[in-house]
């Protein structure tokens, strides 16, 4: 091994180290763990791929070398260079008899311990939390979630269309937005990319966008986040049916993705994969009405019109073992672009699907109003201000078809998924009402 920079040639990545039994190979990492006996060390290196069991021998890599290893602290990163060889003792069947190391930093006490944290310390260092084993396997899960997803909408002929950031007017009601300042004008950060994508839907037929989105929300609870992502499909000619199928798909495919491809993560995690595996389409779908009959019998003083709380959807997506659509709220409390039902105008052509097992909502969405009339008498009686919505009434003078789309938020199905107790840990760095660092 030399110095000059030839370590590129053979550099393999540990989640791969099977297929080099017998080869000469460097891997590149930092120490999990190390321990000393005699005249042998013992790290687990790890790369991001994996962890890799590394064997140091004083007798093969010389006293310098060896003393070099003594002083690797948790967190130090080093690159060795060694053979690979199978041993079924081994944590991943294989193990790397180092024939030369070299240190790159010695790390400084590192402040998480493999002991028990408070979850305050842990989020402040959520710089550093991140290489820890579960929060590892949870932003794996993440990462396939979002690949299924996009793979979804790619293999179904959508087309990605990526919608503003700074926008002039709210989507998702008033009271929830971030509003900051846009040069001499006020802007408000995105609720949803919703508005922007019916516009594309005109254009392209049928799209997605996916990206974060923000909400001032002055609550702490275990499913929100000021700022987060979510993928967003919009599909003319599509009435509010289709888009349940389409929901269902979705949450379908991202289920089976992870199962097919993140076993190992979910068994870190120590998910229920039993649970998962059952959960598979078709999804019960309920009326609104009938989610309120089965509150009442269970002795909850709801009333038609009161809108869900965390806790009765909890009861509501018990009752079932897998994602649960709820269709057809009261229109009164739903957000002005929705379309009413024609035979019963009282009530909203929308959908939620709560996922099973207390994590509520996962999607919200329904059939938009298509009609220019009707759209505008709902800004005004919204209260909205209707220079902000022109081109968005516009849509409705060219060509206005009926459409249909909705919104799954990625963290509430990365907590579901992953059976998380709070989203604060579905998001590498969570903006969350009090927090904002790091
Ligand atoms: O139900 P919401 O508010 O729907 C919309 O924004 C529609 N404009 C979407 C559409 O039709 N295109 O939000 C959709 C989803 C929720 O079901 C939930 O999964 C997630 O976004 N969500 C949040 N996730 C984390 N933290 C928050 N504060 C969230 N608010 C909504
Ligand atoms: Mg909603």
């Amino acid at each position: 091994m030399s110095h000059e920079g030839t370590y590129e040639m053979r550099v393999v990545s540990i989640d791969k180290v099977s297929e080099y039994e017998g080869i000469e190979i460097v891997i590149k990492g930092w120490v999990r763990h190390r321990r000393s006996s005699g005249k042998l060390g013992f790290i687990t290196v790890r790369d991001g791929s994996g962890d890799l069991q590394v064997i140091v021998s004083k007798g093969v890599v010389g006293d310098e070398q060896f003393a070099a290893c003594g002083r690797l602290t948790q967190e130090s990163s080093l690159i060795v260079q060694g053979m690979v060889r199978k041993d079924d003792r081994a944590p991943g069947g294989y193990e790397l008899d180092v024939s030369y190391l070299e240190v790159i930093q010695i790390a400084e006490p590192f402040p998480i311990q493999p002991k028990e944290h408070g979850v305050g310390f842990l989020m402040e260092h959520r710089h550093l939390w991140l290489r820890s084993n579960r929060q590892h396997a949870i932003l794996k899960i993440r990462h396939q979630i979002i690949r299924a997803c996009r793979n979804f909408f790619d293999d179904r002929g959508f087309t990605l269309i990526d919608t503003p950031i700074f926008t002039p007017n709210a989507c998702e009601g008033t009271t929830t937005l971030f509003q900051t300042q846009y040069f001499d004008q006020i802007a408000y950060l995105a609720q949803s990319g919703q508005l922007y994508g019916e516009a594309a839907a005109a254009a392209f037929g049928k799209i997605y966008c996916f990206g974060p989105t923000f909400r001032a929300e002055k609550s702490k609870t275990r499913r929100h986040l000021m700022e987060f992502w979510m993928v967003e499909p919009e599909v003319a000619f599509a009435e509010l049916t289709d888009v349940m199928q389409l929901a269902e798909d979705l949450v379908a495919a991202v289920l089976r993705e992870v199962l097919i491809h993140r076993k190992p993560e979910l068994q870190v995690l120590e998910r229920d994969i039993d649970r998962l595996e059952a959960m598979m389409p078709p999804f019960p779908r309920i009326t609104y009405e009938e989610a309120v009959e089965t509150l009442q019998h269970k002795g909850i003083a709801i009333q038609f019109g009161d809108d869900f709380g965390g806790d009765d959807e909890t009861i509501l997506a018990n009752e079932f073992d897998r994602p649960v659509i709820i269709h057809r709220y009261p229109a009164a409390a739903k957000a002005f672009y929705m379309a009413k039902d024609p035979e019963r105008p009282e009530l909203a052509l929308c959908m939620d699907m709560l996922a099973p097992e207390g994590y509520g909502e996962i999607i919200g969405g329904g059939q938009r109003i298509h009609q220019l009339e009707v759209l505008s008498d709902q800004i005004r009686a919204h209260g909205l201000p209707e220079e902000a919505f022109k081109w968005y009434v516009d849509l409705r003078r060219y060509g206005t078809v009926p459409h249909a789309g909705f919104g799954m938020g990625i963290e509430r199905v990365v907590s579901w998924i992953c059976g998380l107790d709070h989203v604060r840990e579905t998001i590498p760095f969570p903006r969350m009402l009090y927090t904002l660092y790091p």
